[in-house]
Formats: structure tokens, C-alpha cells, sequence
């Protein structure tokens, strides 16, 4: 008997097929947000399921699920996966770096730009029927060329944002992270390693793409936003979280910080009423590492790593990308 899995949330089918040459599969073709309770129902009997960075999976939920042996997930942040928990099982959880950090700095970048430039505002200015004629300051945002960057985390998604500043736009690099890069990287990307208040205080466009983990819970809140320039600009494409959404809503009424742009929000999908209001964010709904070849890309990681994990034919080995390799042995 083929082994069970299942595959939480609607993905491409194509990619589906690989998973049912070797596997017995229970799919969610509906792509329904399944409650934890009906989550744990579908688990049963699953020796693996691909999980996306939505679904909750904790001690509880495992002891609830015996049979259950790798936990792969499709997204890079892993802060929905309880992994010492896995580990203790000897559960096997995989997530999917590296495929998305390319575009997902693009969209960093986009939305870091949109929010200097009031892309989003001024257009639904257009939209709105309000444009009348050209006046000499409508609109008028902040450099991004030649300004300072400040990347919050430093890693593989930062990196990739400093290099598409410093080199495409000229930009001054600097970055907080727990740990500094090696040298030869800080050379490359020409960044500077500043602490949190001096990142705070210098930068003119601020980009958080740190992991959610309880030390990050609001790392920004009022009284770092207090620290930043009224023309900083600040992008959030992490998680939600990070940022303390409410402090933001009222910084970015009071003109405090010129801008935002946020694609991930605290208890989303639902968002800050207050940010739905404030004219100077740019709002989008948690869409980073989403272009089609990306989005394609992370699943079939995803895949790789289950067929890897639960021993599938010429796949068994050794999962790609493991979080816990220790549970292999
Ligand atoms: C998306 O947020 C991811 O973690 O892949």
C-alpha cells in the first residue's frame, strides 16, 4: 500500500501528479482554509503532508497525529511550524529557501519604491477622478537613487535587496543582524553594519525582512519608529508581526514617517483598520515570492523534500532543504 499524504491547500496540479506517482494523496481542491480541528481530521492516517506558511503545526497537533512523519512546507519562513516539537517526534520538516529570494526582493524593492514615490496613492487619485491639472508638487515622494538603505536582517532575501541597492540604484547600505556578514560580503554589497538605533535613525528607506519568531514580535514599535527620519520611508515583507501594526497606523497618520509599504500584517488576512485608512501605505496581500515560475518552484521544493523524506522510489535520500536534519540519523 502506497503511503498516505496530504496537500493542504489547492496547488498546481502538475505538481500534485508527482506527489501521486509515489504517494496516496488527499488534496484541497477547493482551497478551503480548513479550522485546525477539521486540519487534524484530514491528517489522519497522512504519513506526510505539504503545508504552506499558514497552517499551524504544534506539539499538540502531532500528538493528535501519529502517523505523521515529514512536515514540508512550500514557504521560507517556517514560524508556523513548531520544529523542536517535530524533532521530538522525530518528525522530519523541510521549508523552501533559496527559490524565492530573487523575487522576493524584487517585490521588496518594488514596494520600498512604491511607497517613496506614492505610487499606489497617486494613482487612486487618478482613478478617483480628481486629477484637474499638473501642479509642481503633487506627489512629490523621496529618492530612492543615492539614498541610505536600511536592510533589517541580513540574510539570503536582504543580501539581495542590498545588491539591487547599492548597485542599481547607488544606494548606501547599511543593516542590522544578529550576526555580521564576512567581510568579503560586506565589501561586496558595500554595507556597513549599524546597531538597531543607528539603522533606525540613518536610514531613508528602511527594509524589514527579518524571521518572525517571539524575539521579533514588534522589534518595531513606537519607540523605534520614534527614532526614524519624517521622510524614511519603511517596507515590511517578512511577517506580520514584526512591526507593531498600530504604532505604524498612527506614526504614518501623524506624517511621522513619510510612507510604507507593507505586503504581511498582524493576524492577516485581516489588516489594521487603521492602515486601511492612512493615505501614504501601500497595501499588498502577502505576495513577495508570488511569480508564477517562484510560486512553482517553492512547490515543487516542497515535493522534493516529501518524496525525499518518506523514501519515494529513485527520490529516497537525503530531503533537499531539511529544517531538522538531525531526525534522519
Ligand atoms: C512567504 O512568506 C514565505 O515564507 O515563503
Amino acid at each position: 500500500m502506497k503511503p498516505a499524504v496530504l496537500v493542504c491547500r489547492a496547488v498546481f496540479p502538475d505538481i500534485v501528479d508527482r506527489l501521486r506517482a509515489h504517494f496516496d494523496v488527499e488534496t484541497n481542491e477547493a482551497d478551503v482554509v480548513w479550522t485546525r480541528a477539521e486540519l487534524i481530521a484530514h491528517l489522519q492516517g497522512k504519513a506526510g503532508v505539504f503545508v504552506t506558511g499558514t497552517q499551524p503545526i504544534d506539539a499538540a497537533l502531532l500528538d493528535a497525529c501519529p502517523e505523521l512523519r515529514a512536515v514540508c512546507s512550500m514557504a521560507v519562513g517556517y514560524n508556523n511550524i513548531d520544529v523542536p516539537a517535530c524533532t521530538a517526534r522525530g518528525v522530519l520538516v523541510s521549508n523552501a529557501p533559496d527559490v524565492l529570494t530573487e523575487t522576493t526582493a524584487d517585490f521588496g524593492f518594488a514596494l520600498m519604491m512604491a511607497a517613496a514615490r506614492r505610487i499606489a496613492e497617486s494613482e487612486h487619485y487618478l482613478r478617483s477622478g480628481a486629477w484637474t491639472k499638473w501642479s509642481v508638487d503633487a506627489f512629490a515622494g523621496t529618492d530612492v537613487h543615492g539614498a541610505t538603505l536600511g536592510v533589517l536582517g541580513m540574510g539570503r532575501i536582504g543580501q539581495a535587496i542590498a545588491r539591487r541597492g547599492a548597485l542599481g540604484f547607488g544606494m548606501k547600505v547599511i543593516y542590522h543582524n544578529r550576526s555580521r556578514l564576512d567581510a568579503a560580503i560586506e565589501a561586496e554589497l558595500g554595507a556597513r553594519w549599524v546597531d538597531k538605533a543607528t539603522l533606525l535613525r540613518e536610514s531613508d528607506h528602511l527594509v524589514i525582512v527579518v524571521p518572525y519568531s517571539a524575539a521579533s514580535h514588534h522589534l518595531v514599535g513606537a519607540a523605534e519608529l520614534a527614532l526614524m527620519k519624517p521622510t524614511a520611508t519603511l517596507t515590511n515583507i517578512a511577517r506580520g508581526g514584526i512591526v507593531d501594526d498600530a504604532a505604524l497606523a498612527q506614526a504614518l497618520r501623524e506624517r511621522r514617517i513619510a510612507a510604507a509599504g507593507l505586503d504581511v500584517f498582524e493576524g492577516e488576512p485581516a489588516v489594521h483598520p487603521e492602515l486601511l485608512t492612512v493615505p501614504n501605505v501601500v497595501l499588498t496581500p502577502h505576495i513577495a515570492s508570488a511569480s508564477l515560475p517562484t510560486r512553482r518552484a517553492m512547490a515543487n521544493l516542497a515535493v522534493d523534500n516529501l518524496l525525499a523524506a518518506l523514501g519515494a522510489g529513485e527520490h529516497a535520500g537525503r530531503p533537499p532543504t531539511p529544517l531538522n536534519p538531525e531526525v534522519l540519523g
